[in-house]
Parts: structure tokens; sequence; C-alpha cells
């Protein structure tokens, strides 16, 4: 799939901030602390949500703001476009 500039750049800001703890096919990344986003499929605004307030319902737990402002928005627009693809 061709990626926008925006969603290219969150595919580098995901494999130093997220692929550790996710599985996402598209970044090659096989995390099993947070749940896998293909399976998850999120759409943007949940992605955004997840990253401002972090998570810490079940297993384990997600800091907030691992990436912020922008940054924050490019990973959600690559999230969302390839999860599950
Ligand atoms: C230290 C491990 C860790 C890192 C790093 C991490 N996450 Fe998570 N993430 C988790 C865990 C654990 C959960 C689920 C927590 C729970 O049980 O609610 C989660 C949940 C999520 C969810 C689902 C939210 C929901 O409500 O269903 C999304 C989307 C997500 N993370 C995206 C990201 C993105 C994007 C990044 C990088 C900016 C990232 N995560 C970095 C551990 C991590």
């Amino acid at each position: 799939m061709d990626l926008t500039n925006a969603q290219a750049h969150g595919r580098e800001l995901f494999t130093h901030n997220c692929a550790t703890c996710h599985t996402l096919a598209a970044s090659n990344a096989v995390g099993l602390v947070g749940p896998n986003l293909d399976n998850l499929r999120p759409n943007e605004a949940l992605v955004l949500n997840a990253i401002h307030q972090g998570r810490a319902r079940g297993q384990g737990q997600m800091p907030a703001n691992l990436v912020t402002a922008q940054d924050a928005k490019d990973v959600a627009a690559y999230v969302s476009a390839v999860a599950g693809r």
C-alpha cells in the first residue's frame, strides 16, 4: 500500500515507540505486551486516545504520550491505515 508522507513518518515512529509491545504486520512488529493491532483494527481516534491517555486496563501498561502533537497524529494515521491489511 502507498503511504502518505504523514503515514510514512508514522511508520518510523511506530517502529521506535510502539513495536516492542504491539503486533502489526505492516511494520513487521511482533510485540505481545499490548493487543495485536491487526486483530483490533483501531480507527484513528482510538489510536490517538490510547496515545494521549495511555492504557492500563488489563495486564501490562502503556505509558501516555509516547509520541505527541503531530507525531501522535502521524502514528494514528499510519496504524489506522494499515492494521489488519
Ligand atoms: C510498554 C508497552 C506498550 C507500548 C510501548 C505501547 N503500547 Fe499500546 N498498549 C499496551 C497495552 C498493555 C495495551 C492494553 C492495555 C489494556 O489492557 O487496556 C495497549 C493498548 C493499545 C491500543 C488499544 C486501545 C484500546 O482502547 O483498545 C492501541 C490502539 C495502542 N495500544 C496503540 C499503541 C501505539 C500507537 C503505540 C506507540 C505510540 C503504543 N501503543 C505503545 C502496551 C504498549
